[in-house]
């Protein structure tokens, strides 16, 4: 693929923070950015990286009312050797592919993505930060850009990728946050888009974790729609929990997204040779583990989110405290083990990092 470069004027460039500390997750940007086109009949084309700034769309482009998108979250790391690796880029454009299926956008070529992501991050790559904990965040977006009010599958898209320095997700970095489960509000349904990474998800979400967020919690833990008895996810991240030292996560029924980390989680679980179990958990199994300590810890993992323990879940107005309210060991050495092969600290036995 041949990728037009327009690079930024001396007086465009921004300076990368001197310390992410006090930056607010997802709030600054390098200073270039991807984009290209796609056509019906014409396919992907006009591929270009260009200096990060605003986009030109009609106000009748699809995505803004039907919201027809696609995005996805990886990070590049700055590794103990200072090259600068991403954790496994492909999964992601794989998956962008999956909600592509589901979101009627067109699909990807994913070692074309790589390798343009590739050329941005060469370009931007004094953007990488290298305190511990920090990382450049990675958001690969499609848009349904045809303007038309007319609800139907779009002839018009526009894909870019953008890139943002990052701390930890949650202000309180790796100590444990607190999660409300929400009893009013559902986040995806069967058949629904629960396993794709689209807005609309997220949007749907915003509500429960407003009025969670008042009542002094972190985030929202989702039950399924139907019995709104089993456990699926946080919204942000996967949720994970040691139950008479199994580690348990919910199965991905199609209304759970089908996370990276979680997936990396499970495997090096294997590699460890514990026991892992992907399988229903329902609310009422967790809270009487918690009360009779066979559950030992929660935790939730996500891209942004890396390992998160969680110290409180609250569930009808009862707040029950995992464990003694702190990081437990499982999650401690999950979060050491991956943050470790990322930042090149540990060996990487199953070739995750794809050297930049
Ligand atoms: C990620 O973990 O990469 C996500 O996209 C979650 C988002 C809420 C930041």
């Amino acid at each position: 693929m041949k990728i037009k470069l327009t690079k930024a004027l001396p007086e465009q460039l921004k300076t990368p923070p001197a310390s992410m500390s006090g930056v607010v997750f997802g709030t600054v940007f390098s200073d270039h950015m991807f984009c290209m086109e796609w056509d019906d009949g014409k396919g992907w084309h006009s591929a270009q990286i260009k200096p990060y700034g605003p986009l030109t769309l009609e106000p009748s482009s699809m995505v803004l009312h039907y919201a027809q998108m696609s995005f996805e979250g990886l990070k590049a790391y700055k590794l103990e050797s200072g090259e600068h690796g991403l954790f496994r880029p492909r999964e992601n454009f794989k998956r962008m592919n999956l909600t592509s299926k589901r979101m009627c956008l067109p699909e990807l070529d994913v070692e074309e993505m790589l390798d343009a992501l590739k050329q941005l991050l060469r370009l931007d790559s004094g953007w990488v930060p290298g305190e511990e904990g920090t990382s450049l965040y990675i958001r690969p977006t499609i848009l349904a850009t045809e303007k038309a009010i007319g609800l139907k599958v779009s002839s018009k898209y526009l894909f870019y990728i953008i890139l943002s320095p990052v701390g930890p997700y949650y202000p309180q970095g790796f100590n444990p946050v607190n999660i409300m489960v929400s009893e009013k509000y559902v986040r995806a349904v069967p058949g629904g888009v629960g396993n794709a990474k689209t807005g609309g998800n997220y949007a749907a979400s915003i509500l429960a974790e407003k009025e969670a967020k008042e009542l002094g919690y972190t985030q929202v833990l989702w039950l399924d729609a139907v019995e709104r008895r089993y456990i699926e996810e946080v919204g942000s991240m996967n949720i994970f929990f040691v139950i008479n030292d199994t580690i348990v996560t919910p199965m991905l029924t199609g209304s759970i997204l089908p996370g990276i980390t979680r997936m990396s989680l499970l495997e090096l679980g294997k590699h460890w040779g514990l026991k892992v179990e992907e399988r229903r958990i329902t609310i009422e199994e967790v809270l009487q583990g918690l009360k009779d300590g066979s559950v030992t810890e929660v935790f939730g993992a996500g891209t942004a989110a890396v390992v998160s323990p969680v110290g409180i879940l609250s569930y009808k107005g009862e707040d029950c405290q995992v464990g003694n309210g702190e990081t437990g060991p499982v999650a401690m050495q999950f979060y050491e083990h991956l943050t470790g092969i990322q930042y090149g600290h540990e060996s990487d036995p199953f070739g995750w990092m794809e050297m930049i």
